[in-house]
């Protein structure tokens, strides 16, 4: 199968099983784990920031910067089509009694004015602003780039404010290998990221959670409340390292066949292709079946890949390129669209 589905149905390398066999391990809940520590160690550097925590998955990274950094009765500023808001099923307000104020982005991102008329007047019956979200690469804007400038606004306005703002980076490096730009700087500012190793860098799972000894220190008890205290998470962590060491420059690859796979999708009649920056390709049948049929038929081809936007919208499909997506399963999909396609015209 070629599975395009997402990037994280990646599969660990032998290197990286290997790494992990070979790990150092011990009681991570009694901060005994000596590779989970230096996978934290690591990410604060490649990060830039004073701390960071590991966490069994991206919406747990994101929960709890939401809870260190609200209180209940609060709004947390999103963006309408974030993951955040849209696919962590309510999570901020399970658990950290907030409510979202979504505001619409243009391609998922919005701009420091928008922001500023979304925060709360001082008054008492108006819940108060918490916090603002940004997500660097969007996914459901198919992995676009949050433009670093923007970011900087929306932080400057918002701190001004005194609000905190939390970046969900879940591909970051991503980011970073499109634009050339160090994840540090990207993350620069921000009060807290959240990082993923179980996406494009190719770790059976994790991601991490950074920000300052203060915040991590808070992040560290939440964490353990919402059951994610883990014990000989070394096996993990040295997935983590490798991939932080090998996996990131290899993004160059998925991006490159991203932009093969938008060039040649868009190439087929009836199909309106989004802009690509990364490793996620949207496109749109204008002329032809829906994004449901479509996919179940290419999957009797061997090619898996979902409606987009959780089939919100029955036109669009999102196919995501990763380590285990070859130039040649690229052009064998393109094939396949366009038989498909022609097969439905004629
Ligand atoms: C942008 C973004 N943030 C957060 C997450 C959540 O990560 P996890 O699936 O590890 O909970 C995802 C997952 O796809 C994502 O795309």
């Amino acid at each position: 199968m070629i599975d395009l589905r997402s990037d994280t149905v990646t599969v660990p390398t032998a290197a990286m099983r290997a790494a992990m066999a070979r790990a150092r391990v011990g009681d991570d809940v009694y901060r005994e784990d000596p590779t989970t520590r230096e996978l934290e160690d690591r990410a604060a550097e490649l990060l830039g920031t004073e701390a960071a925590l590991f966490v069994p998955s991206g919406t747990m990274g994101n929960q709890i910067a939401i809870a260190c950094h609200t209180r209940p009765g609060q709004e947390v500023i999103v963006e309408a089509s974030s993951h955040i808001y849209n696919v962590e099923m309510a999570t901020m307000a399970r658990f950290s009694g907030v409510q979202p104020r979504a505001i619409p982005g243009d391609r998922g991102v919005f701009t420091a004015a928008q922001v500023a008329d979304a925060i709360r007047p001082d008054l008492y019956y108006l819940a108060p602003t918490g916090l603002v979200c940004l997500e660097n690469t969007h996914n459901a804007a198919g992995g676009r780039v949050w433009p670093l400038p923007s970011a900087r606004e929306v932080l400057e306005l918002a701190h001004s404010r005194g609000i905190p703002v939390h970046l969900d980076g879940a591909r970051i490096f991503n980011a970073q290998m499109a634009t050339g730009i160090p994840a540090r700087e990207l993350a620069k500012g921000f009060d807290s990221v959240m990082f993923c190793l179980s996406k494009g860098l190719g770790c059976p799972v994790g991601s991490l959670l950074c920000g300052s000894r203060d915040f991590i220190a808070e992040a560290r008890r939440v964490r353990k409340a919402m059951g994610g205290g883990m014990r000989q998470t070394g096996i993990l962590a040295a997935a983590g390292l490798y991939a932080l060491t090998h996996h990131i420059d290899r993004l160059a690859e998925d991006h490159e066949n991203a932009r093969l796979l938008a060039e040649g999708l868009s190439e087929i009649p009836g199909l309106s292709v989004w802009p690509q920056e990364t490793n996620i390709v949207v496109f749109e049948i204008e002329q032809g079946p829906s994004a449901q049929e479509l996919c179940a038929r290419l999957k009797v081809k061997g090619v898996l890949c979902s409606p987009a936007a959780a089939g919100t919208d029955p036109k669009r499909i999102r196919m995501v390129t990763h380590l285990g997506i070859t130039r040649e399963d690229v052009v064998r999909t393109v094939d396949l669209v366009a038989r498909e396609l022609r097969g439905t015209a004629t």
